[in-house]
């Protein structure tokens, strides 16, 4: 057995089902693995590499400040964060940022800031936060409690409290559960990525951002996977007309570096205080200057781009036998087949290119600049293997 499998399995616990793959080095959308096989990368580590591996004015980006100032704590003002910051208010009209160093630290923020909102003005009446069933919001003990899937709250009790979780598309549950179950916010994926890249209905998110909005309780949604240029817009939310009090957001911001933020519009700027909340990493130079280099290349080109891509997997898929839909926006799409999804990949695995599992789908991530002919090359075997 080759030993960086062996060291692994050792030595770091079994906690995912890795596939017999070393993934050594890359460029762009391909990567290599230990024995210079190339593969062709449709899942970027799960929607993080928004440019791919070692994308070169990234890297070039993220080494200036490494070799400048690697971190300084969040005692002191650095540049590259507050720079950041005000890049992502420009671009959304958020009105301010914490930044933390993964999806599930964004998801704790919002949390905290949603329940604070509810104490200062409410006292402790609203103490709960509705979210849906079929969601992910991370694996701490508080994020497991608001992902509604009862697997992912078995193990580890007692959970966090104060979490209600109400079926996606239905306005009658949602407007029950709002009255009826002393709510201060409403915490959403817009395409439930982990949960099978189901998209929730545009008239159903418009309508529960109105009867929150009515309740003073706060929209939160949770953009981690969904965020930074992954669907066509830089925020999914734009493409739903919404404007949420409270949006998290991490895997790709900083292409490939930990990384997370959670933006706060006028109504929630200031919930969160001096000593309300940190993170030593957190606004890290060196990651905050790898967001700051994804952000400013997140244009209506690249964003345009996204759009034609995922027109062309939509067109290449449609009708081929063996796919039984295709789901989601932009880079982030779901494709059910007749077949299991994992055997699918494994041929695909073999073949040289690399995609992901999501709910017995499979879930494309591709970097949001993978050339057209590399994608045309990996969606023609991925078709292949499906109709296999
Ligand atoms: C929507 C959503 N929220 C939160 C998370 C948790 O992010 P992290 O693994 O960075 O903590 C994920 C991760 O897949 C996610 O997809």
């Amino acid at each position: 057995m080759h030993a960086i499998k062996e060291m692994d399995q050792a030595y770091i616990l079994n906690t995912y089902h890795r596939l017999d793959v070393v993934i050594v080095s890359g460029q762009g959308a391909e990567v290599y693995d230990e024995t210079g096989k190339r593969y062709i990368d449709l899942g970027s580590g799960v929607a993080v590499n928004t440019f791919g591996a070692a994308d070169k004015e990234w890297a070039d980006a993220v080494c200036r400040q490494a070799r400048k100032l690697q971190h300084a704590s969040n005692y002191y003002f650095t540049g590259p964060q507050s720079e950041l910051a005000a890049m992502l208010c420009a671009r959304t009209g958020m009105k301010g940022v914490f930044f933390s160093n993964s999806g599930a630290e964004s998801n704790e923020c919002a949390i905290k800031a949603a329940r604070k909102y509810g104490n200062d003005r409410y006292g402790i009446a609203r103490p709960n936060i509705i979210t849906l069933k079929n969601s992910f919001h991370g694996r701490t003990i508080t994020t497991l409690s608001a992902t509604g899937q009862e697997e992912f709250h078995q193990h580890f009790m007692p959970f966090t409290p104060g979490f209600v979780h109400v079926e996606p598309d239905d306005i009658g549950e949602m407007e029950q559960a709002m009255d009826e179950s002393d709510c201060c916010a409403v915490m959403m994926e817009l395409i439930q990525g982990e949960g099978g890249v189901r998209a929730l209905d545009y008239a159903y998110v418009r309508e529960v951002a109105r009867m929150a909005e009515q309740r003073d309780m706060l929209l939160v949604i949770d953009e981690v996977q969904t965020g930074n240029g992954r669907t066509g817009e830089l925020y999914c939310y734009k493409h739903y007309g919404i404007w949420p009090d409270i949006v998290s957001t991490a895997k790709g911001l900083a292409g490939g570096l930990p990384f997370g933020a959670t933006l706060f519009n006028e109504k929630t700027r200031h919930v969160l205080g001096e000593g309300l909340h940190g993170s030593t990493f957190g606004g890290n130079p060196v990651s905050a200057a790898g967001a700051l280099n994804v952000l400013s290349r997140i244009d209506d080109a690249l964003l345009a781009g996204v759009g034609e891509k995922s027109a062309y997997i939509r067109e290449t898929l449609t009708g081929v036998k063996g796919v039984r839909g295709i789901s989601g926006l932009g880079l982030m799409l779901g494709i059910e087949t007749g077949r299991d999804a994992g055997d699918i990949l494994a041929g695909c695995l073999k073949r040289g290119v690399l995609a992901l599992t999501a709910k017995g789908r499979i879930r494309l991530l591709p970097p949001l600049n993978i050339p057209q002919a590399l994608l045309a090359e990996a969606i023609t075997i991925l078709k292949e293997e499906i109709e296999a």
